[in-house]
């Protein structure tokens, strides 16, 4: 019997922020920035992802103000950041395949509410839901939740690591079955399927259960971006998927053999985790129409407003008086993404200037720029994907919907032309379509940790 081996496909999750991902890719005369906060430009994004059979669409967030130097307020289009979960709770009503990934911060939500939210929708969307679980960055977050500053990167990630446990928790706290809904006897649950979790840990107490059976995907999807160490350990032991951001295939190489190997040194196959790269794409006719417009949309930043965006993602340092044809200054340690500064001080070391680097940080935020047709975009990725530097792409568009269109009609079909990307959806939920198994109840795998909620305990 032969052994017919199937190809390995390209994953492809799409992360619209905003009008777009550059900074000044608002202006661009195909991005419609006016419409952000309409219904309709959100079906539109939806309808673009699910038409280049994307396996998910991943909304970023920050629940508050990323800090914004004096002048330089009128152009931040990323002020505006309407809340993931109500925006894909109703894309769930107009998408199918799709994968919905909230952003959710651990530090500003408690861990029921958000087990809560993300099991409604996947209830809602058939298996569909997903969580990107960031630890919070921006001062003006712990400000409008009652702090006077944010909390330490240690702390926040230990917070991260407890609220993950806890949802899953959550999660298994329904067993398959529990729900009857036997009319005729009038028994509408299973009472001995229905777990209490009882968790008393540092930061959270959480009885349990849910208000909700389990969901479609068990455990709704777990993604993860931190790229420090507590980030990188985090993602090993408890992520389904992680987003990461390279300038070089070689960083992203050694990037994903290491974090393969920290997945295995925490006992799990390797193969459970799903790791894609961010790409910010400028699909044009000709390589040289896509790098002129690349460059047009990096000459609309003022070098102020990339100095601003540069010194809020390094915790707020102060760049006046600094010299922006001089080298990166000595940068003092921060309490922002340490993901991120190791990023600018890699550009530091690659010799590019103060200014430049302010600039290429604004315009790329978290992705690596690239331009041209279609050919040479699908060439560039498949390079990476067949190097193992990724299992696949996080497709974030600097002008929008322009660059996200053109993706999708122009790459996409490339790509699939070269059978590296599904032509439709193999899967409802977005583990099928990951190919990542539906966790069983812990419940379920051994009933002798069953344990009745608080709520009927009897006697
Ligand atoms: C592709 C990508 C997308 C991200 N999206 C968000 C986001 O929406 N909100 C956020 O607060 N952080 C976001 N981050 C940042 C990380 O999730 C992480 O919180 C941050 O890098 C701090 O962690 P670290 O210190 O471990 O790097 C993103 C990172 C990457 C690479």
């Amino acid at each position: 019997m032969t052994k017919t081996t199937k190809p390995r496909r390209m994953h492809l999750f799409s992360m619209p922020m905003g009008a777009g991902g550059h900074l000044a890719g608002w202006r661009h005369p195909g991005a419609d920035a006016a419409s952000l906060m309409t219904l309709g430009y959100w079906q539109k994004i939806a309808a673009l992802s699910q038409q280049g059979c994307f396996d998910a669409m991943f909304i970023a967030d920050s629940q508050g103000f990323r800090p914004i130097a004096g002048a330089d307020a009128f152009s931040r289009t990323d002020a505006i950041r309407l809340d993931p979960l109500v925006l894909l709770g109703a894309l769930s009503a107009t998408t199918s395949g799709l994968g919905l990934i909230a952003t959710i911060s651990t530090s500003y939500n408690e861990p029921y509410a958000i087990a809560r939210r993300l099991s409604t929708l996947d209830h809602l969307s058939d298996g569909r839901a997903g969580w990107n679980v960031v630890t919070s960055t921006s001062e003006n977050e712990a400000h409008n939740f009652g702090r006077d500053s944010h909390f330490g990167h240690a702390e926040r990630y230990e917070r991260a690591e407890e609220s993950i446990a806890v949802c899953r928790g959550l999660w298994d706290g329904w067993e398959d079955g529990a729900v009857l809904a036997d009319a005729a006897r009038g028994q509408f649950l299973d009472p001995a399927r229905v777990n209490g979790l009882f968790h008393k840990g540092k930061h959270f107490s959480v009885a349990g259960p849910l208000t909700l059976g389990r969901s479609p995907q068990g455990h709704p999807l777990v993604v993860q971006a931190g790229a420090s160490e507590q980030g990188l350990d985090l993602a090993a032991r408890s992520a389904d998927a992680v987003f990461t951001s390279h300038p070089t295939m070689d960083s992203c190489i050694a990037f994903y053999n290491d974090l393969k190997q920290r997945v295995a040194a925490a006992g799990r196959d390797p193969d459970s985790l799903r790791i894609l790269t961010a790409i910010q794409p400028v699909p044009a006719g000709s390589d040289a129409e896509g790098q002129h417009e690349a460059e047009m949309m990096n000459d609309a930043i003022p070098v102020e407003l990339g100095l601003s965006y540069l010194s809020t993602a390094l915790g707020g340092i102060d760049f006046t008086g600094y010299d922006l044809d001089g080298p990166l200054p000595e940068l003092p340690p921060s309490n922002a993404s340490q993901g991120t500064r190791n990023r600018i001080i890699d550009m530091g070391k690659r010799g590019m200037k103060l200014g430049e680097i302010a600039i290429a940080i604004a315009a790329t935020r978290t992705s690596r720029p690239l331009a041209g047709t279609a050919t040479t975009i699908a060439d560039e990725l498949e390079k990476w994907f067949d190097a193992g530097a990724c299992d696949g792409f996080v497709i974030a568009p600097p002008a929008m919907p322009v660059m996200l269109e053109r993706f999708v009609e122009s790459v996409v079909p490339e790509l699939q032309k070269r059978g590296r990307v599904r032509t439709a959806y193999e899967g409802v939920t977005l583990r099928d379509n990951l190919g990542l198994p539906r966790p069983q109840s812990r419940y379920t795998a051994d009933p002798s940790l069953r344990q009745e909620p608080e709520i009927w305990q009897r006697g």
